[in-house]
């Protein structure tokens, strides 16, 4: 009988050698340990033993039916690992270190070219400012010497607040501020205020290829002893040449703001067109960019300066149109789109 154990062993144990994938595994167990498998077919004949046989051949059969389930088992958990080494296998090259391609999200052409003018300003010893969205009408006008019921108002159609506050329709809300928080430094230790505040302006108006109700501006203001036109003209042209990385057709043109005197009108050839005329320029061959202009003697008395000892210039960038003219979007409104296919594909070109 020892031998019939013995031959069923090296049955079994030739079989698992050649055992691949893990269904036949499973039959191999039903073969050998099911109700009507091998080993248990063994243990059925143990009746017709004699009894001094029988205690001696069930303990050798349940021995081999325990090496069976063991070697089973080892088997089972070899396939397995194999299996999951295969699908592995299977699945592409992974690097941690390569970056993603393509890339899950960028900047917003505006942040791009936010970010740009601030270096280049920050370059010339600007601090770059935030301001708030909801500011009063102190801030918005009154302080710029635009008193109620001025008709310069008119020229922005504002957003106002049920509680009297409003949606700031230009970035030269945030000047007053400013004068505040760096006068004491200009005055008693003599450092000369240079800022930027970009921002979001909100205005009422009918949107077309260059006019969104919502859009971004960027402010700049410099106020020392002796600033001058020449001055503004300079910092205009470095920060024109630095975005646009080649020289730039600019023209100036008297323009009325009340909180500057003078006040200019600073265009740029349309890059759009190239100067022929087109809907982005209104078919005039030039954009409106950046008004600016020497700060106005009340607006600096407002912040707490003295316009007698010193004086100034701001400028209003117009940024959502510069966004245009540097990436070449024929629409403002694709800006405003959210459509990630077409704003993301600008990248910083630093
Ligand atoms: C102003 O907002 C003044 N605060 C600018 C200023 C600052 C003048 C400092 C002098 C000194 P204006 O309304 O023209 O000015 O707007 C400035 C620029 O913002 C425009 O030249 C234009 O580039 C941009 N802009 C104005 N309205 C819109 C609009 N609806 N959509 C897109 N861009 C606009």
């Amino acid at each position: 009988m020892n031998e019939q154990i013995a031959g069923l062993r090296a049955k079994f144990e030739a079989e698992i050698e050649k055992i691949r994938v893990l269904p036949e595994l499973e039959a191999l167990q039903v073969a050998y340990l099911g109700k009507k498998g091998e080993v248990t077919g063994l243990l059925k004949g143990m009746g017709k033993l004699p009894e001094t046989e029988r205690v001696s051949f069930g303990q050798a059969v349940n021995e081999l039916k325990d090496a069976v389930s063991e070697r089973i088992r080892a088997r089972l958990e070899e396939l397995k690992a194999q299996e999951l080494q295969r699908e592995l296998d299977l699945l592409p090259e992974f690097d941690l270190s390569v970056p993603i391609d393509p890339p899950v999200g960028s900047y917003h052409p505006v942040t791009l070219a936010q970010r740009q003018c601030e270096q280049v300003f920050r370059s010339m010893g600007f601090t770059v400012e935030d301001y708030s969205e909801v500011v009063t009408d102190y801030e918005c006008f009154e302080s710029l010497n635009i008193p109620k019921f001025h008709p310069a108002r008119d020229m922005q159609d504002t957003f106002y607040l049920e509680n009297g506050q409003l949606l700031k329709s230009q970035t030269s809300a945030a000047q007053n501020a400013i004068y505040r928080k760096y006068r004491d430094a200009l005055i008693r230790e003599g450092k000369p205020i240079r800022a930027i505040f970009p921002g979001r302006c909100f205005r009422n108006e009918a949107t077309d290829a260059s006019h969104e109700n919502t859009f971004f501006q960027m402010e700049g203001v410099m106020v020392d002893r002796n600033i001058s036109i020449s001055n503004l003209i300079f910092f205009m042209k470095t920060m024109l040449s630095e975005v646009f990385r080649r020289e730039i057709k600019v023209r100036l043109r008297p323009g009325f703001f009340p909180f500057v005197e003078p006040g200019f009108e600073l265009d740029i050839n349309c890059l759009i067109c190239g100067g022929k005329g087109c809907p982005s320029c209104k078919h005039s061959g030039w954009l409106e960019l950046c008004p600016c202009g020497m700060i106005h003697p009340n607006v600096l008395r407002e912040g707490g300066i003295d316009p007698e000892e010193f004086t100034g210039f701001a400028f209003g960038l117009g940024l959502t149109r510069l966004v245009m003219m540097k990436y070449g979007v024929k629409d403002i409104r694709d800006l405003n789109s959210g459509s990630l296919a077409s704003l993301s594909q600008f990248a910083d070109d630093e």
